[in-house]
């Protein structure tokens, strides 16, 4: 607390991230990376760029990056947006089309930054409560309403809507931004993406963090109509001119350009986690079908919080929630095989 505040400091609740641990030879299973590289295309790229012409800014509005996003959709470049990872792709989906005197619906248990980002920019919302098998059901947001930001698949449950229920959400409020969050949707989910040429009211975002590899450098991207692109980049250009710096746009490039290491890498993640769900369910866990990079799993025996602590004593990190509904689930991020290999190894010794 200080004087010097601005007063809407003092009310912020901000985002906690998962931790990022400065020892060496973790077991990270916490945040949702890829436990695999990104390809060495991007590698070769990032040496590429990385050269004198760091001293000039970069393209202020990354149009190489936004011609191959648009290309590999199968749309044009000014409906596509890109930002400094997905998470400031949503704080100006927030600011610029979010806000409205009608409340905005999510569902009570998602993306936590959603909450935040209210808070930040004052939006008005309402949560929808998950059903009873942790879903969202799209009915429950027949209601009068401002807007709606759904994570599909949802985070941290894991679970995924079909694009046709996605369909009948977005049909169903024609004079409404629907944005749909696809952070995860390579990982078993149906995309949306094709579905904003007959929709002028759906945003779809996404990001390069999860199936490309590329958390640590900051990629996301929204696509929709034009008119909401240009919402975006009306705020975009009154907060920071070069969101994406010259090396990130030509590694997400490059990211695209190697589509087999994107669905080697994909399919072997999803490999795993089919094992680990398997390998969950015979220790006892309850696992929610997940079509993500991760699983959120219970034990009905064991105190997920205790469990959280335990593994991280043995070197392991998984992600834990201290929230009302959720806070007997682990979430835990699909590794390598070698890696939740060792998990369920310890997860044995810990519920024997
Ligand atoms: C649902 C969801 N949306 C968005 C993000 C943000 O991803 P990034 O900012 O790395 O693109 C995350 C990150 O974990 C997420 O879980």
């Amino acid at each position: 607390m200080s004087r010097f505040w601005s007063p809407i400091v003092q009310t912020l609740t901000p985002y906690v991230p998962g931790e990022q641990p400065k020892i060496a030879n973790l077991i990270k299973l916490n945040t949702n990376e890829n436990p695999y590289g990104p390809s060495p295309r991007v590698l070769e790229a990032i040496a590429a760029e990385s050269s004198d012409a760091l001293r000039l800014y970069p393209d202020p509005n990354s149009d190489r990056l936004k011609q191959t996003i648009a290309s590999y959709h199968g749309i044009a470049p000014n409906e596509v947006f890109v930002g400094n990872g997905s998470d400031e792709v949503l704080a100006h989906v927030f600011m610029a089309l979010l806000k409205h005197d009608k409340p905005l619906l999510h569902p009570d248990i998602s993306y936590s930054f959603y909450p935040v980002y209210c808070g930040l920019y004052g939006v008005n919302s309402k949560l929808v409560p998950l059903d009873d098998q942790m879903r969202i059901n799209p009915a429950d947001y027949d209601q009068d309403c401002g807007a709606i930001i759904i994570a599909n698949p949802n985070a941290p449950t894991g679970i995924a809507l079909t694009a046709a229920e996605i369909e009948t959400l977005v049909q169903a409020h024609p004079d409404q931004v629907v944005v749909i969050d696809e952070a995860y949707i390579d990982f078993g989910g149906e995309t949306v993406i094709p579905l904003i040429k007959r929709y002028p009211n759906l945003l779809v975002i996404q990001t390069l963090s999860k199936s490309r590899s590329l958390a640590g450098l900051r990629i996301g991207f929204a696509v929709g109509h034009p008119a909401l692109i240009e919402g975006l980049e009306r705020v975009k250009n009154s907060f920071n001119s070069y969101p994406l710096d010259r090396i990130a746009i030509a590694a997400g490039v490059a990211a695209y350009e190697d589509e087999s290491h994107f669905q080697r890498t994909t399919q072997a993640v999803i490999a795993t986690r089919n094992n680990l769900v398997a390998g969950l369910k015979l220790l006892g866990f309850d696992v929610l079908p997940s079509a993500t990079n991760f699983v959120f799993a219970r034990h009905p025996r064991h105190d997920a919080a205790r469990l959280a602590a335990d593994l991280r004593a043995k070197a392991i990190l998984v992600r834990h929630f201290k929230q009302a509904r959720i806070d007997q689930y682990l979430r835990i991020s699909i590794g390598t095989d070698e890696q939740c290999e060792a998990l369920v190894n310890a997860l044995q010794e810990l519920i024997a």
